[in-house]
């Protein structure tokens, strides 16, 4: 999910939920010409309070770089927690980082979507239809 800023409509932030065994973690970032302006910390609690009281998922998580101050802060301001998880964390390339875990929870989760189903299958007739 993408924030623009009203004036430009250039992209100013970026966020992901990905779900995988169960557990939605979010990530993002805001580019480094908008940052500290606020975008973050409203893009967060606008994806947060969507993907809780919309696609009904109570528990988000976030990981972040122990030395990561701007993370811990933007997540800090949005309500996030200290939550338990892996004390390092290594990405694709192989870069390891001293990682601290977050969580944000809403019991009160309502979903309010009707998930996407796949579409059917059109049949190809002679190459083209
Ligand atoms: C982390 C990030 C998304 C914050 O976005 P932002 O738009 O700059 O944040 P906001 O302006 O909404 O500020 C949110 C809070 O973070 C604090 N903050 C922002 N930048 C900061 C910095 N460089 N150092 C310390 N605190 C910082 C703000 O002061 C504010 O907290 P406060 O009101 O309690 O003081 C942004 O810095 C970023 O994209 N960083 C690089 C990518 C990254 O680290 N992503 C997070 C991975 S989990």
């Amino acid at each position: 999910m993408g924030r623009d800023q009203p004036r430009t409509r250039h992209l100013v932030a970026g966020l992901t939920v990905h779900t995988s065994n169960g557990v939605s973690e979010i990530g993002g970032a805001v580019h480094r010409d908008y940052r500290a302006q606020g975008y973050g910390h409203e893009t967060l609690t606008m994806v947060s309070r969507l993907v809780h009281r919309h696609f009904g998922i109570e528990r988000l998580v976030a990981g972040c770089d122990v030395a990561n101050t701007a993370s811990r802060r933007w997540l800090t301001k949005a309500g996030f927690v200290r939550a338990a998880g892996s004390p390092t964390h290594t990405f694709a390339n192989g870069r390891v980082i001293q990682a601290m875990w977050w969580e944000h929870v809403d019991p009160d989760r309502e979903l309010r979507c009707r998930r996407p189903r796949p579409r059917p299958q059109r049949r190809r007739l002679f190459g083209r239809n």
